[in-house]
């Protein structure tokens, strides 16, 4: 990876800096905080339309979407709508990410897949697309939990050489994937022509995931760190990270939050922090945590924090589907 952060200046009425990082696909550098935008049950929803449009007023760059959240429809008509109030000049301000779903993880079936999020956002490209998880399942059901039945192994050799065939039409910047560990990301690097440049990942103080990011860095991958909170109150997340008394502690005595030392954490890590808030007042906090920073004990304290992945992908697992256990999704690395 060239990894040159590059600081922008965002010109609004609060006026953020947020830094850029360089993607190894040389093109344009993503920002490294953005929005996520997943709600279960996943369902478009005006709420979700007028928070990111508020987010893009605040100063946001970044927005994560995938198939599977119906956030991209909502996504799309905020950007539109952010350009014309001149929130911003163009979409080419943004740094828009999205995901295969698991049912298009089939060679013939990700360029029009791609092709249908790109109509759902009203654009003309992605500047990432993201394997979801190194599963495929049946064509035709964008849903988790799935039924167990339509699991299927992924054959990433197709699915990838496609993935390149979208980046070559030039209707995404870059490609990468998303839940690989570092074997599923050695064999992708055994058989891609371009090498992802994104692995999306849980990244929070309670899953650190030391082994995985040093192998990322190595390789030229940027690391971008899925629920930093811990995902309180989701489907697929913990409050262990929330309730975690020894970032409380460092919280309350450097007069932070606790979301906000997470954050801090993660960016201090190198990583793509990628929290989600539709709530203004916590959208602002989530922002600010570029111009301070942790303290050599602070740093100490977390990297003492026992472990434990809260995101499990249990629902990728089943007797009769590619992963019998989780041990076997993550290779032994949970
Ligand atoms: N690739 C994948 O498989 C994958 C998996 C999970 C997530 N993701 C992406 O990563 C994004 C972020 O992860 P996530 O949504 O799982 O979890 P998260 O960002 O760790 O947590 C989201 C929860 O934290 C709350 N929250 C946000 N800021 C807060 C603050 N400052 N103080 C207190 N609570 C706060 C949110 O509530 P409010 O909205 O009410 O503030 C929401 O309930 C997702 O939205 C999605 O785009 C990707």
């Amino acid at each position: 990876m060239v990894a040159v952060f590059v600081c922008v200046c965002i010109h609004n009425d609060d006026m953020v800096t947020i830094p850029e990082v360089m993607l190894s696909s040389g093109a344009k550098p993503m920002p490294l905080i953005g929005l996520g935008t997943a709600v279960y049950p996943f369902a478009a929803s005006e709420t979700m339309r007028a928070a990111i449009l508020r987010a893009i007023e605040l100063g946001y760059r970044q927005f994560d979407t995938a198939a599977l959240y119906r956030s991209e429809e909502p996504l799309g008509e905020a950007i539109a709508e952010a350009v014309r109030s001149g929130a911003i000049e163009s979409r080419d301000e943004l740094f828009i990410t999205s995901k295969l779903w698991c049912s298009d993880a089939h060679g013939h079936l990700v360029l029009p897949a791609l092709q249908r999020t790109l109509r759902n956002l009203q654009l003309d490209y992605l500047d990432l697309y993201l394997i979801h998880w190194p599963v495929s399942t049946k064509p035709g059901r964008y849903e988790v939990p799935m039924p167990k039945e339509d699991l299927q192994p992924i054959d990433l050799s197709s699915v990838w050489k496609a993935m390149e065939q979208c980046q070559r039409l030039g209707l995404t910047r870059s490609i990468g994937v998303s839940n690989f560990s570092t074997k599923k990301l050695e064999t992708l690097l055994s058989i891609a022509n371009i090498p992802p440049a994104v692995n999306q990942v849980e990244v929070n103080p309670l899953w650190q995931q030391q082994k995985l990011r040093e192998f990322c860095v190595a390789k030229g991958i940027q690391v971008c760190a899925y629920s930093p909170l811990g995902a309180k109150g989701t489907m697929w997340g913990q409050d262990w990270v929330m309730n975690c008394d020894v970032i409380k502690d460092i919280a309350a005595a450097k007069g932070k939050t606790l979301a906000q030392i997470c954050l801090r954490w993660v960016h201090e890590q190198g990583d793509c922090v990628l929290a989600k808030s539709f709530n203004e007042k916590r959208m602002l906090e989530n922002l600010d945590i570029l111009d301070w920073e942790l303290n050599e004990e602070e740093k100490r304290k977390i990297s003492e924090i026992p472990q434990r992945k809260g995101c499990l992908g249990l629902e990728f697992v089943s007797d009769y589907g590619p992963y019998k256990s989780a041990e076997e999704l993550w290779d032994g690395e949970i």
